[in-house]
């Protein structure tokens, strides 16, 4: 298995191996704590498109590791503004960095900054295509709660609900657990349901799929359900927008019927889609997901460079 200078572009890159491997070594990483594993290593940060968690938990797995980090977060910045390519961003910052990371809005833009970069690109976010770091994260926070996800002694339900059209976590998380034992519940607006070629993955990888008729039969069958913002821009009707919203919306009272092991996941940020009092409950597990971002990020930060 061989992952030094590897670009770390889509999930769909990594064999079930790779994957478990990846998890393997965050697990160490996290056990270890902090440490000097980067020291003399350099970070790009490139965030074309907002961010708070990946940008930050990636500049803090690097300095809890005596890494140090430079970058922007505001392309309006830098000579993007000018006009410059893409590609000729990353032919300059290759030559200054030892990993770029980067989130752009484009599908394939990190494709294509790994195609004219000789250090290793981390993709942290292209379009609506993929988010491999956050899909790491995800199965790491699964597996933590549920090593059944690993050992396969057991068939976990992971029910998705919200925005599965947009969402890039949606897609790059179902492209990796046809990896595993799980059963995929969906529910979703309509015309937000889950493109044709995620379906047909899971076909070809024998992962059973089903609708759930909405989010109140998704609680009460999975154990874990993944929730996604619904994102109001692509709602052409703002009135029909409010009436969806209201429909993909947990509160605490709706968790009543789930089972006590059901733990709610979340990339953030949340905006409507789950009530502040869901987070008093046993179920909300959205908060420590994020935490999971450093050592997932040291591991794959490490592995690239080499070092683990
Ligand atoms: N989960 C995630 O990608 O969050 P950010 O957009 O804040 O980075």
């Amino acid at each position: 298995m061989r992952f030094a200078g590897r670009q770390v572009l889509s999930i769909a890159d990594f064999t079930r191996d790779e994957i478990v491997h990846v998890l393997t070594v965050a697990s160490q990483v996290e056990q270890r704590g902090r440490g000097a594993l980067f020291s003399g290593k350099l970070m790009a940060t490139l965030f074309f498109e907002p961010s708070t968690r990946t940008r930050l938990s990636f500049e803090a797995a690097m300095l809890h590791q005596g890494g140090q980090v430079m970058g922007f977060s505001d392309a309006a910045s830098t000579s993007t503004k000018k006009g410059e390519s893409l590609a000729d961003t990353i032919r300059m910052v290759e030559q200054y960095v030892d990993v770029i990371v980067m989130r752009h809005p484009r599908d394939g833009a990190a494709r294509l900054a790994a195609e004219v970069s000789r250090v290793p690109v981390i993709n942290g976010g292209d379009g609506a295509n993929q988010h491999p770091s956050q899909t790491f994260l995800d199965l790491y926070t699964i597996a933590k709660l549920f090593p059944a996800l690993l050992t396969g002694d057991r068939q976990l339900t992971v029910a998705f609900a919200g925005d599965l059209k947009y969402g890039r976590t949606v897609h790059s998380l179902v492209s990796a657990l046809c990896h595993f034992k799980v059963k995929i519940l969906l529910t979703a607006p309509a015309g937000l349901e889950l493109p044709q070629q995620y379906l047909d993955e899971c076909a070809a990888a024998g992962l059973p799929v089903e609708i759930a008729s909405g989010l109140p039969e998704a609680i009460a069958a999975s154990d874990v359900l993944y929730m996604t913002r619904l994102q109001e821009e692509r709602f052409p009707d703002p009135v029909e927008f409010d009436h969806i919203k209201a429909s993909y919306r947990v509160n605490a009272a709706m968790l009543r019927s789930a089972k006590p092991e059901l733990r709610i996941l979340h990339p953030l940020p949340r905006i409507n889609e789950i009530a502040t009092d869901v987070d008093f409950t046993p179920h909300a597990h959205y908060f420590p997901q994020a935490g999971n971002g450093i050592p997932v990020r040291q591991a794959l930060v490490g592995l690239v460079l080499g070092v683990l």
